[in-house]
């Protein structure tokens, strides 16, 4: 039998403390003990980033992250996008929505934590910086255009209300 570890995180501005398996990964751990199901799991070997959220600021794989390696941390997961207060979509997700970029929908909350991630760094990037940016996410849908002019208008919008 494991000895269960306990972590205090921060997921979405929300302050949790749970006692999880060593095993757990941070993205079970967010689907299963926080029903924070929007982060989904495809390839779980790091491959895919359907499961890319934030931690720190920073994106990262939840399926190659254990939930003991984040006690302290701050996490945002596609479920801190929308405005809390108004229930408005988040710029990105209006975006994608508006620029089709989107099919299934399965991929969307990776590639929408990834350009968080990266708008948030570079609020005009170039076509070849998203294309870098957006490298470790994979769509099986949409062939990538729409993804990408979903990205170039989220930030066109985000330049023009910042
Ligand atoms: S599920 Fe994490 S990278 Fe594919
Ligand atoms: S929209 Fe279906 S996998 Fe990307």
């Amino acid at each position: 039998m494991t000895t269960k570890q306990r972590i205090n995180i921060k997921v979405n501005g929300k302050a949790y403390e749970r006692d999880v398996e060593p095993r757990l990964t941070l993205a079970d751990f967010l689907r299963h003990d926080l029903h924070l199901g929007g982060t989904h799991v495809g390839c779980e070997h790091g491959i895919c980033g359907v499961c890319n959220v934030l931690i720190d600021g920073r994106s990262a794989r939840s399926c190659l992250t254990l939930a003991v390696q984040m006690d302290g941390a701050q996490v945002t997961t596609v479920e801190g996008l929308r405005n809390r207060q108004t229930g408005q979509l988040h710029p990105i997700q209006q975006a994608f929505v508006d620029a089709h970029g989107l099919q299934c929908g399965f991929c969307t909350p990776g590639f929408l934590m990834t350009t968080l991630e990266l708008l948030g760094e570079n609020p005009n990037p170039s076509e070849d910086e998203i294309k870098e940016a957006l490298g470790g996410n994979l769509c099986r849908c949409t062939g990538y255009e729409s993804i990408l002019a979903s990205v170039r208008l989220a930030a066109e919008r985000m330049r023009a209300s910042a």
